[in-house]
């Protein structure tokens, strides 16, 4: 049984639907959700389906090895980022090399980088007049949106698309295909 942790920053629909999925299978589970956030509502999400949660800081994750330690003891083997804003650290990347994946709302590498999450990245799309996006896959490296990608899957941007019609057309796509490719990803690496 592989064991996963979630890190995220905000609501964590993605951390609940990750969750939901592992729960019935018998090679992997979500065994840790991290946030940086004290109030997020992934952390409540995450206790009522009995998944442990830790909160941490900025010093613990940049001037310790506070995160890597909680990560070992739960005998995490695989770290997936889910609306987490702020960039892994060069301990965490090294020790879970090529085992650290992230989501991102749009078709990389348009639309990534500092600053761009969530509904900016949707607003971004629609004002270039762009006709698709789409998620993407990728791993984690040291900088933002970086990382190779793994995934790709695109959508049409409709003629009067809002942000927010945008970012339900994406969460769809993010909810079906995040959690396979996750379980792919991990089944390979064994
Ligand atoms: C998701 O759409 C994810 O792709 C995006 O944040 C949202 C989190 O939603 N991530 C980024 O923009 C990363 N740059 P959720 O908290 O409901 O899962």
């Amino acid at each position: 049984m592989k064991h996963i942790a979630i890190f995220a920053s905000g609501s964590g629909s993605n951390a609940e639907n990750i969750i939901r999925y592992f729960n019935d299978k018998k090679n992997a589970k979500v065994a840790l959700v991290l946030s940086n956030k004290p109030d997020a509502y992934v952390i409540k999400r995450a206790e009522k389906l009995n998944v442990p949660v830790k909160v941490f800081n900025r010093e613990d994750f940049y001037n310790s090895n506070n995160v890597l330690d909680t990560l070992i003891s739960y005998n995490i083997d695989f770290i997936v980022l889910a609306g987490f804003l702020w960039l892994v650290p060069e301990n965490i990347l090294r020790h879970y090399k090529r085992r650290i994946v992230n989501i991102h709302p749009a078709l990389l590498p348009l639309y990534g980088g500092k600053g761009m999450y969530g509904d900016r990245v949707h607003r971004a799309v629609i004002e270039s007049g762009d006709s698709e996006s789409g998620i993407t896959i990728h791993y984690v490296d040291e900088k933002y949106d970086n990382g190779d990608i793994i995934f790709q899957v695109r959508c049409r941007v409709e003629p009067g698309e809002t942000p927010e019609s945008l970012a339900a057309k994406i969460h769809e796509l993010e909810y079906k295909y995040y959690p396979q490719i996750i379980e792919k990803l991990i089944l390979e690496a064994k």
